[in-house]
């Protein structure tokens, strides 16, 4: 019996048959494990789709006693469930939580691994690399020196895999000499939000935008990813990685390519990823002074976020003191295709924004030849804004009649919430992404040529920047960004959506 509060999504078809399983968590003692993992997990485990005979690892070199992780997985889980935790069902998840402690490089530790999942070879094996991807070559050679791998195993990679095409090629090859490219699931955790599963159901569900969406109709289209949070405890990792790797390389291109690929043939996970894969080998790249005109980088400096006074980037704890590592970056994109070619995409991304909003607008062109007087306003184009964060939205804003006399016309919306039409909570990216693992669903995870197309599309910009563009913009915590931004957008007659 689940206790009278436990969390279940009653949307979520309960599978048949549930997969017993192993789940071998590296990094164990990491942000993503103990803040996003293990509360996915346990929320899992609450709906009823982890079986009782189910085991999870975390895993870190760190000498931990099982007690002592739980206390810490326990606190961790608390913090980030908040009203939903349930003591009785902790007690009971916690049952199936184990810690290993063992260094990455060291072949002994996995003999202990071994030992630890002796008996268990006829359940699924799940391991997740949530360790710098460096390690992954060095993890995957021991786990398959230990016999650690077995037929039913996946491996689990989460970005950025790699800093470039070259690095990401060799982690992929490296991976690939170990786990068939069937057992191997790179992850982005933007494909798991139920509302970028929900952008493809308003592009491939509906007939209604198909026609409109092209060239000669939509004027052009903006994507921003904007946070209020700063690097948090992550300043050794993001100070070598930065905005364009962090966010560009991957969320923000895999919404370009959802917005902008052709309809597949089907939704298998391959029809579907072949479509994003041509985008990508679609993008037209942006090379040495490029930069100047169709990129901003940029970087926070002290400032408020929500009135809370917070410190600037080169303050921040384990951050270079002369650091130039982006914290926004907006880009111009264009795709040379017959469906968008002349239609630019702004991308747009950045930690202390003002707001934490994910959010992508159409905006369509006008109409022709006005007829009626028309608004004050500058903005009279339609508009389809999708909302993806912090609330789930769909709103189109279309131009009516204002009441009284005349032909007056003022911009109106049409808006949906998908909230409140569904009163229902929306899976957490990764419930959804560990447990297609389990069930051995790739349709949300990334091919390698799709992962090889995005690098080699960003990298040329890392090296214009580091070429001609030898600092970030510095742009005040809690704005939306560097005044760069709106001109880069501004030189073509157009405005972000919260500038309008
Ligand atoms: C991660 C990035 O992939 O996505 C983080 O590494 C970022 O820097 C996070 O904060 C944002 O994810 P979400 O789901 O909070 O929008």
């Amino acid at each position: 019996m689940l206790p009278s509060n436990a969390y279940v999504n009653e949307d979520v078809p309960t599978v048949a048959v549930l997969s017993t399983f192993d789940m071998l968590l590296f990094g164990g003692t990491g942000e993503l494990v103990t803040r996003k993992l293990l509360p996915a997990l346990y929320r899992r485990y609450a709906a009823g789709q982890v079986t009782a005979e189910s085991r999870i690892y975390g895993i870190a070199r760190t000498a931990l006693s099982r007690s002592e992780y739980l206390a810490q997985a326990e606190a961790a889980c608390r913090a980030y469930i908040g009203k939903e935790f349930d003591a009785p069902h902790w007690e009971a998840f916690s049952g199936l939580l184990n810690y290993v402690k063992l260094d990455a490089g060291c072949e002994q530790d996995y003999e202990q691994l071994l030992a630890k999942l002796k008996g268990r070879d006829e359940f699924v094996r799940v391991f997740f690399f949530s360790t710098a991807s460096n390690l992954f070559s060095v993890i995957c050679e021991n786990l398959a020196r230990a016999g650690v791998v077995t037929p039913l195993s996946r491996v689990v990679l989460e970005k950025p895999l790699g800093h470039d095409t070259a690095s990401a090629d060799l982690i992929n090859q490296q991976v690939g000499a170990v786990f068939t490219e069937q057992q191997i699931y790179r992850i982005d955790h933007y494909l798991g939000k139920e509302a970028v599963q929900n952008l493809m159901a308003l592009r491939f569900g509906n007939a209604l935008f198909e026609p409109l969406w092209r060239r000669g109709l939509v004027k052009h289209v903006q994507i921003t990813v904007a946070e209020e949070l700063g690097v948090e405890r992550r300043g050794h990792f993001y100070d070598k990685t930065g905005a364009l790797r962090d966010m560009v390389q991957n969320h923000l291109l895999q919404l370009l390519c959802i917005m902008a690929m052709e309809p597949p043939a089907s939704s298998d996970p391959d029809a579907v990823r072949d479509e994003k894969l041509k985008v990508l080998r679609a993008l037209r790249p942006l090379h040495d002074r490029d930069v100047l005109t169709k990129t901003v980088r940029g970087q926070y400096k002290a400032g408020a976020v929500r009135g809370v006074p917070v410190p600037g980037y080169l303050e921040e704890a384990d951050i270079e003191p002369d650091s130039t590592t982006e914290t926004f970056a907006a880009l111009k994109v264009e795709i040379d295709t017959w469906r968008w070619a002349g239609v630019p995409f702004y991308l747009r991304t950045g930690k202390r924004l003002q707001d934490r909003l994910t959010e992508l607008v159409v905006t369509f062109d006008e109409v022709p030849h006005p007829i009626f007087e028309q608004p004050q306003t500058s903005n009279t184009a339609n508009e389809l804004v999708i909302r993806l964060q912090p609330d789930e939205s769909i709103t189109m804003t279309i131009l009516a009649k204002n009441p009284g006399e005349g032909m007056r016309l003022k911009p109106v919306s049409l808006a949906l919430d998908l909230g409140e039409t569904f009163k229902t909570r929306s899976l957490d990216a990764y419930e959804r992404l560990l447990m297609d693992t389990v069930k051995g669903n790739r349709t949300l995870f990334m091919r390698r040529d799709e992962l090889d197309a995005a690098w080699r599309w960003i990298d040329p910009i890392r090296a214009g920047w580091e070429q001609y563009d030898d600092r970030p913009k510095t742009y005040i915590a809690g704005s939306w960004g560097p005044a760069a931004s709106s001109s880069l957008i501004g030189r073509d007659g157009f405005s972000w959506h919260d500038e309008q």
